[in-house]
C-alpha cells in the first residue's frame, strides 16, 4: 500500500531543506521497498502576500486524505509575526487535532554540545508536548481596550480529556523507549495551582492504575531547565503542557547540538500527523544552500516511524548518525564543510548502503 503524503516546503530554507528529506525518503523506499505518493501544497508567506490566505477554504478537509504531512517552515519577514504561524501552524495542529508534539533531544556523537562534560550518553530523552490547548487556545480578551486601564486576560484551558490522553500517550512511549522507564511531569503546582493540580492527579491516577512499571517524577518547569543543563541523563521522557512545552523544546534543541538537528513531530495518533524541522525558516540564510538538512530528515525518521516503516526510519536514524559522526564539520548552518544539498546526498547515500 502507498503512503500518501503531504508536503508544505513553506517559507525561507523550508523548500531547501525538504528536497532533501524527500531524497532520503525516496532513498529508504528503493532499499525497503515501499512506495508513496506526495503532494506538495503552496501554503506560507509567499502565497499569503500573493493571496491574501493562510490556509484556503477546505485546506484542511484536503490535508485530512494522507496518512502524513512533511512541513520545511513557516515564518516570512515580510509578514506580521503571528499571522502565518496561526493561520497555517497552529490552525493545522488544532484543526487535526494533533495533540502530541513529540520532540526528541539526543545528542549524536561529533556534535559539539554546549554543555561541559557531556556526551550522547547523557542526553537522550524526549519532551511530550500537550498540543492542542493551555495558552495557545486561544482564550482571553481585552477589557477597555485602548484605555489607561486595559486589562488583557489570556487563559490555560486545560480539559481532562486533554490532559489524560497527553499523559497516556507520554505512559505509553516511556515504557515503549525501555529505557530507565521515568515518565517526569514538568508543571509548576506551587503557583499554577489549578492548572498542574488536574495534570498532577491525572498523572498519579492513572500512573497507578495502569503504568505501575513507570517511575514517576516531578519537576517544576523552573527546575527543569536546571536540570535539563546540570543534570540531561536525569531526563527519559519529559510530559509537559503546550506552552512550558514550547520554551523547554528551544533548550533542548540547543543542547542536542542546535536548530540544524532538532526535529519535532506534531501527532494525532489516529489521524493525519504533521513532522517538521523546528528550527524555523532562517530568512538570513534562504537561497544560498548553507541551511543544515539534518534536521528535516530527522523529522522525516519521525514520519516513517508514525506510518509504520520501522525498518527504514532506524536505517534512516543510522544514516543521520553515520553523516554526521564522520562527515560533517559542525552542525551549523554555512561551516558543514558541505551544501545542504550534499548534506543530502551523504545520508541519501547512507540510507542505499
Ligand atoms: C514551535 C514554534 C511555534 C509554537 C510558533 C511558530 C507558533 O515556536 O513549533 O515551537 O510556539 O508552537
Ligand atoms: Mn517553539
Amino acid at each position: 500500500m502507498s503512503h500518501k503524503i503531504a508536503v508544505i516546503p513553506g517559507d525561507g530554507t523550508g523548500p531547501e531543506v525538504v528536497v532533501e528529506s524527500l531524497k532520503c525518503l525516496e532513498a529508504a523506499a528503493a532499499k525497503f521497498g515501499f512506495t508513496y505518493e506526495t503532494t506538495q501544497f503552496d501554503f506560507g508567506g509567499e502565497r499569503y502576500k500573493r493571496t491574501g490566505e493562510t490556509l484556503p477554504d477546505g485546506a484542511v478537509d484536503e490535508l485530512r486524505q494522507f496518512k502524513a504531512i512533511m512541513l520545511g517552515a513557516i515564518g516570512h519577514p515580510d509578514v506580521k509575526p503571528g499571522i502565518l504561524e496561526k493561520g497555517i501552524l497552529l490552525r493545522a495542529r488544532f484543526e487535526l487535532d494533533q495533540y502530541i508534539n513529540l520532540r526528541p533531544v539526543k545528542l549524536y556523537p561529533n556534535v559539539d554540545c554546549p554543555l561541559k562534560d557531556k556526551g550522547p550518553e547523557d542526553i537522550d530523552f524526549v519532551v511530550v508536548r500537550e498540543n492542542t490547548e493551555g495558552l495557545y487556545a486561544g482564550a482571553g480578551g481585552y477589557l477597555k481596550q485602548g484605555t489607561p486601564d486595559e486589562i488583557a486576560v489570556q487563559e490555560s484551558v486545560n480539559t481532562r480529556k486533554g490532559v489524560e490522553r497527553c499523559l497516556r500517550y507520554a505512559f505509553e512511549l516511556t515504557r515503549k523507549r525501555d529505557q530507565e522507564k521515568t515518565l517526569t511531569l514538568c508543571g509548576k503546582t506551587n503557583v499554577l495551582t489549578y492548572a498542574f493540580d488536574l495534570w498532577e492527579r491525572v498523572f498519579h491516577e492513572i500512573g497507578d492504575a495502569e503504568y505501575p512499571d513507570i517511575k514517576r517524577d516531578y519537576a517544576h518547569v523552573d527546575a527543569t531547565v536546571m536540570w535539563m543543563v546540570k543534570n540531561p541523563e536525569w531526563f527519559d521522557v519529559i510530559v509537559t503542557d503546550n506552552m512550558f512545552g514550547d520554551i523547554i523544546t528551544d533548550l533542548g534543541a540547543m543542547v542536542q547540538g542546535g536548530m540544524g538537528v532538532a526535529a519535532g513531530g506534531n501527532i494525532n495518533p489516529e489521524g493525519v500527523s504533521m513532522f517538521e524541522p523546528i528550527g524555523g525558516s532562517a530568512p538570513k540564510y534562504t537561497g544560498q544552500g548553507v541551511i543544515n538538512p539534518i534536521a528535516s530528515i530527522a523529522a522525516l525518521q519521525m514520519m516513517l516511524e508514525t506510518l509504520g516503516e520501522d525498518e527504514a526510519a532506524a536505517k534512516v536514524g543510522e544514516a543521520i548518525v553515520e553523516v554526521v559522526g564522520t562527515k560533517l564539520e559542525s552542525m551549523s548552518a554555512g561551516r558543514m564543510g558541505y551544501s545542504t544539498s550534499e548534506v543530502g546526498d551523504l545520508v541519501a547515500e547512507a540510507i542505499a548502503s
